[in-house]
């Protein structure tokens, strides 16, 4: 039995006043909710929510990695700096690191690497473009994501990776992938991963986000293969993320 896990992405959002408002907020509201939840904050915040959920069930994620342990890479933030401030995950992959910043399938490979290498548990997202699914390209684009990384890393890595479909033309957009769409590609990447290990696809968590809200999470939640959310604008407020955390 897979546990469901809800994701927030705050992306680039937050002050230290929101910070304090969102995550008291999710505290007083965390009593029925069974499901495993993380937010991913801003670098900068790491250290305030770290403090703010300290004793509590939530738990704390980044947003990105560099792939290097460390060094002359100014700017950048590596995977032992995250774990320092008591994160246990990191997004890898997300589509506006994709398509804003050049990270190719092989580098998000090499970031998944340096996040297991660190004992941090990547959230691997992956998705088409509304171009890439209207020419019919959905399973062989996300295969071809997934594949990056089996390839660098072989199966047995999918033991501590969870999976975010995420396909690009719902996020931010309001677009929903109907719970037919998604759970159909939750399934197309179920059986790939079992084409290398049977064990691992049954227990690997495959998330879905893209506009995923109050209204529609339960729906999405209830389909076989989806087994839970990554959650970007709703979960900037805590009224609607603790709902659907509550709809897992
Ligand atoms: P929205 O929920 O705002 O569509 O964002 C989804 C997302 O990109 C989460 O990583």
């Amino acid at each position: 039995m897979r546990k469901t896990i809800v994701a927030g992405n705050w992306k680039m959002n937050a002050s230290k006043e929101s910070v304090n408002n969102l995550i008291g907020g999710l505290l007083s509201g965390m009593g029925g909710v069974a499901t495993e939840v993380i937010v991913c904050a801003p670098f900068p915040y790491l250290s305030q929510v770290e403090s703010l959920i300290s004793g509590s069930s939530i738990m704390l994620g980044a947003q990105n990695l560099n792939a290097n342990p460390k060094g002359a890479f100014t700017g950048e933030v590596s995977a032992n700096m995250i774990k320092d401030f008591g994160a246990q995950h990191v997004i890898v992959g997300h589509s506006e690191r994709r398509s804003l910043y050049g990270e190719t399938s092989a580098v998000v490979a090499e970031k998944t690497k340096a996040a297991l290498d660190a004992d941090l548990t990547p959230l691997l997202c992956v998705g088409e473009s509304l171009e890439e699914r209207e020419s019919g390209n959905t399973e062989a684009v996300v295969e071809k994501q997934i594949n990056a990384v089996i390839n660098l890393l072989g199966i047995d890595a999918f033991d501590g990776i969870i999976i975010a479909y995420e396909p690009v033309w719902a996020i931010g957009t309001g677009l929903t992938a109907t719970p037919e769409q998604a759970q159909s590609v939750h399934l197309f990447i179920r059986n790939l991963l079992a084409g290398s290990n049977e064990r691992i696809a049954q227990k690997t968590p495959i998330l879905y986000g893209g506009s995923m809200n109050a209204g529609n999470a339960a729906d999405l939640m209830s389909c076989s293969d989806i087994d839970g959310g990554l959650i970007g604008g709703a979960a900037l407020k805590a009224d609607d993320f603790l709902q659907i955390c509550k709809a897992g």
